[in-house]
């Protein structure tokens, strides 16, 4: 199964983003994957802080910030490898695009789903992103580290989806994943142009 099919995403993102925009700022990617995991990891928190009553989400939710985080560390890693310092935090336009897109109001069940679906989406297309660089880009190091952190952010995505189908109550999740995706769709038509993960 292609994870086109595992994630449904609607659009694909274009091979030459590695070769044109990645490979000649490696720097900045890192940086900007750095702190893709730690921003990964706090929504975690988030849910923890927000949801102390459904047990099995914190117990999940508590292993995945230890997952991210153990990401963050690998990609800084990395970087002093090769001899980078960590950059200040990019401003992620895609995350904020899909944040507009979370329910503000509503009960506590929606915001949970949705937050829940928002995960859900970057880990989705986090992913997928993972998958085109491991393939494309020319960096032996880089290629199999992209590999697995694919196969790992495609457990997460599952996860994500598993917990809100678990803890919806009345919410029919599979519409509302289906108007993430068609959202999404019209979000990332404008990225796949700059060195971040999800520029
Ligand atoms: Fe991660
Ligand atoms: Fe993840």
């Amino acid at each position: 199964m292609s994870e086109k099919t595992i994630l449904k995403l609607q659009l694909p993102t274009d091979p030459n983003w590695v070769k044109n925009v990645v490979e000649s700022n490696i720097e900045e990617i890192l940086t900007d994957h750095a702190f893709c995991e730690q921003k990964a990891a706090s929504n975690a928190i988030t849910l923890i802080v927000q949801n102390p009553n459904l047990s099995d989400l914190v117990q999940e939710m508590a292993a995945l910030v230890q997952e991210e985080m153990d990401h963050f560390k690998r990609v800084h890693d990395i970087i002093l490898e090769r001899g980078y310092v960590l950059g200040r935090e990019r401003k992620d336009n895609y995350v904020n695009e899909l944040v507009k897109f979370m329910k503000k109001g509503g009960s506590r069940n929606e915001q949970l789903i949705d937050r829940l679906l928002f995960a859900a989406m970057i880990e989705a297309r986090s992913c997928e992103r993972f998958k085109v660089l491991s393939e494309n880009i020319n960096d032996k190091q880089l290629s199999a580290f992209y590999h697995e952190l694919m196969i790992s952010e495609a457990t997460h995505y599952a996860t994500f989806i598993r917990l809100a189908r678990k803890y919806t109550e009345g919410i029919d999740v599979d519409k509302r994943w289906k108007e993430f995706l068609d959202y999404e769709a019209q979000v990332i038509q404008n990225y796949g142009k700059r060195e971040t993960i999800h520029g």
